[in-house]
């Protein structure tokens, strides 16, 4: 198998999920206009994730990777974005605290535009249309012409990306993740919400450690670490020629880098092992993300680990599970104890959305209690297999919308048309994101209760 890789090896390869493109000239002048446009994310940023995940794989952290199903070019605006790393923060404050263990904050943001479709086409009465597959490949209304693959829409995708980046860059670097603001983290919204009244003690107790820790001299002043936070950009490396044209060789280690992002995953419908995505994803040295599904068996499973990560290098992959909350007993355990019994290193994550989602009332939906179900059973299955419950994957966002029906405000299915605004999957609001961190870190707390257990006899 070890044919020599390039750039546009995965070419030359079988591929699913790709869009017609009506103008295959334009195309190709728009990927040469990207390569030479500058790098998104920088090498040596991606080698400090995937360092930040060999820890987690081995044990000494938790990954906490979310954001929208879709990003889209009608949703952009900084009050988006600052919601979204609002409530991301509270997340991670939360989940510090519940685990006493560092959390990774990997957003699915600042390039997650293009969506792999179970259908090619989309029917409304008698018209039938081709898919929408993402605002960086067409438009969402049912138009002919919106759904015509258009590719200046990659310019406007990897622009987007830019502004994105440029604003996350400064709210974690440039005072805003202070945890002298701990409080202020709170949005609107969530103020009045059940979840209020225990994020507001935590973040006294925060705070009271805080003027404690001053009192003895380490302030957010003399202690970046206090007033700054590592947060790293993924998506779904699905548009191949987009991600091939920010391809770029390092100066530092001369190897590959996807440039587009810090981490990139592989869905579930493109990770045949002699397919396109796979081709292109093994050739460069990010961390990577794999999503397994219900059909992955366990032979499929170790024969992906060793292409995408055959040097066993921890931190380079994360298997992101997203079978069900009533398939997940039946699969994770044989591929743990595959996993295991070859002595591969990897990040395990849950990613408790794709499997679990209905239509009600005509709208996709996820029932918050079947996320939640999914989440125990992914800890409580680790717990049996003495491995490390690493990571949670999921689809959220700082807006009060209505898509997930339950969590403590209790919506219901007739709630969906208030603020249904997804483009794709039904997303977590704040409060019902931030509701999932708390019981995660009870369940946390509950794994570290057992092992000082067993030390302690
Ligand atoms: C997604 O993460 O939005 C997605 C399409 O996931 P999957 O590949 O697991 O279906
Ligand atoms: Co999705």
């Amino acid at each position: 198998m070890a044919q020599t890789w390039t750039p546009n090896s995965w070419r030359q390869k079988p591929i699913q999920q790709v869009p017609d493109y009506p103008d295959l000239a334009a195309l190709e002048a728009t990927e040469a206009r990207l390569a030479k446009y500058p790098p998104l994310v920088f090498a040596g940023e991606a080698r400090r994730l995937k360092s930040a995940l060999a820890n987690v794989a081995e044990g000494r952290g938790f990954l906490l990777q979310g954001g929208d199903c879709a990003e889209s070019f009608a949703e952009h605006g900084a009050d988006t974005i600052r919601d979204f790393f609002r409530a991301f923060l509270q997340m991670a404050v939360v989940l510090t605290f519940g685990a006493q263990q560092p959390v990774v904050k990997v957003g699915r943001i600042a390039g997650q535009f293009a969506k792999p479709r179970s259908s090619g086409v989309e029917k409304q009465g008698d018209v039938t249309l081709p898919s929408y597959r993402g605002d960086i490949i067409n438009g969402i209304e049912f138009t002919e012409e919106a759904r015509i693959p258009n590719p200046e829409r990659q310019i406007m995708a990897y622009r987007q990306s830019a502004a994105t980046l440029n604003l996350l860059r400064a709210f974690a670097m440039g005072g805003y993740a202070n945890l002298d603001n701990v409080h202020q983290w709170m949005l609107g919204f969530v103020k009045d919400s059940p979840q209020a009244e225990r994020y507001r003690k935590l973040a006294d107790r925060i705070s009271e450690t805080m003027d404690f820790m001053k009192a003895i001299g380490i302030t957010s002043e003399n202690h970046p670490s206090l007033r700054e936070t590592d947060f790293f950009t993924s998506h779904e490396a699905l548009l191949l020629g987009y991600e091939q044209a920010l391809t770029r060789v390092d100066s530092t280690s001369g190897d590959w880098y996807a440039t587009s992002g810090h981490m990139i995953w592989i869905g579930d419908r493109t990770r045949q092992p002699d397919h396109a995505h796979i081709e292109y994803c093994r050739g460069i040295k990010n961390p990577l993300g794999l999503k397994c599904g219900p059909s992955l068996t366990a032979d499929g499973l170790l024969e992906l680990i060793d292409l995408l990560n055959p040097a066993n290098e921890a931190g380079r992959l994360t298997l992101i599970c997203r079978f069900g909350h009533d398939k997940v007993a039946e699969h994770l355990p044989r591929l743990i104890r595959a996993v295991e019994r070859e002595g591969k290193k990897v990040v395990w994550s849950c990613d408790p959305m794709h499997g679990n989602t209905i239509t009600l009332n005509n709208y996709k939906t996820r029932p918050f209690e079947r996320i939640l179900s999914e989440v125990e059973s992914f800890f409580q299955i680790h717990r049996a297999e003495g491995s490390h419950p690493g990571g949670i994957h999921i689809e959220m966002t700082g807006n009060d919308v209505t898509e997930c029906t339950g969590g403590a405000r209790a919506l219901s299915g007739d709630d969906l048309a208030d603020r249904y605004h997804t483009h794709c999957d039904p997303r977590l609001n704040a409060d019902q994101a931030l509701e999932l961190a708390f019981l995660l870190a009870e369940r946390m707390k509950g794994g570290r209760d057992e092992k000082k257990m067993v030390v302690n006899g």
